[in-house]
């Protein structure tokens, strides 16, 4: 990973800050089964506004939970997501700023010791060498530690397959377009290589075993509550919004999107009660032997 990869993650933390929010319970759930009793130290790469820091956190009864990003931006907004959220002195969560893989010696020396955990999520696949970025973040681990990528899954889902605007299928037209974007901003990044095998392999060839991978359905069903069904809305004005100048959405679309993001016009999303959210994640776990 680089900081000047093809993403403004400036001008993206805000919605970072909105998706630990989100996520809160997501994050509860997958901590509570990651965490182990004796856990003292655990690293949170690619952090984001830190929401899985903070789920981290509370399932710990003492240590640290080190909160990793590249970017100061993210970290100042993770340290403000983090300074309303936390209190408790016996786990501190401590930012810190670090590019992985190619600071990975300045994390090891802050940490001071191995990591009982170490997690990644959405972050690895920002690095040009990704099988390079899980062998460092592996090299992390205390003997029995584990290394928990959550990468993967299927692309959320939140309309129906015909909306009665444009042709039906806009939402997988929408995730077909993020694909090609997704595969052209990793062919930018600098030192980008191919990974053509699964995260699984990418953890065993880091050397850990066993590898497992568990995913979980997380779902809103239709009707949504205002505050979720908005925030739907905001985040597919994003991803539209980011893929407007690639030319990746056909003008058809992109005029379909335009009414159905209109706040002022009768199509609205916003004002469906058909809105849901239904996401699978997967997260695959490997352990240091
Ligand atoms: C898609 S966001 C995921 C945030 C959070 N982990 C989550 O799942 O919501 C990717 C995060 O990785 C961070 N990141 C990107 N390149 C990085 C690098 N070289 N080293 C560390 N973090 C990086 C970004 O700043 C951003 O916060």
């Amino acid at each position: 990973m680089s900081t000047d990869a093809p993403v403004d993650w400036t001008e993206l933390a805000p919605q970072l800050v909105d998706a630990a929010r989100r996520d809160r319970n997501w994050y509860l759930m997958i901590a509570r089964e990651l965490v182990a009793p004796g856990d003292r130290l655990a690293v949170d790469v690619g952090c984001g506004a830190a929401g899985m820091s903070l789920a981290i956190a509370r399932m710990m009864t003492c240590g640290r939970v080190v909160a990793v990003d590249a970017h100061q931006t993210v970290l100042d907004a993770a340290r403000d997501h983090i300074s309303a959220e936390w209190s408790d002195r016996r786990v501190r969560i401590e930012p810190l700023r670090v590019d992985i893989p190619a600071e990975t010696a300045a994390l090891r020396e802050a940490l001071d010791a191995p990591a009982d955990l170490v997690w990644a999520s959405a972050s690895v696949h920002h690095a040009g060498d990704q099988q390079a970025a899980v062998t460092a973040l592996a090299g992390l681990l205390a003997p029995g530690g584990r290394l928990a990528l959550a990468e993967g899954g299927l692309p959320d889902r939140h309309l129906p397959w015909d909306v009665g605007l444009g042709e039906p299928g806009l939402e997988v037209r929408l995730h077909a377009a993020q694909d090609r974007w997704f595969a052209r901003m990793r062919a930018e990044l600098p030192d980008s290589r191919r990974m053509p095998y699964g995260w699984t392999e990418a953890l065993r060839h880091a050397g850990l075993s066993p590898v497992t991978t568990r995913t979980a359905l997380d779902e809103q069903p239709a009707p949504l509550p205002d505050t979720i069904r908005w925030a739907v809305v905001e985040a597919l004005a994003g991803r539209v919004s980011r893929l407007r100048p690639t030319g990746l959405l056909s003008a058809a679309d992109l005029d379909a999107w335009d009414h159905l993001l209109d706040p002022a016009g009768k199509e609205w999303l916003g004002h469906r009660g058909d809105l849901f959210r239904l996401s699978a994640r997967s997260v695959h776990l490997g352990v240091h032997p």
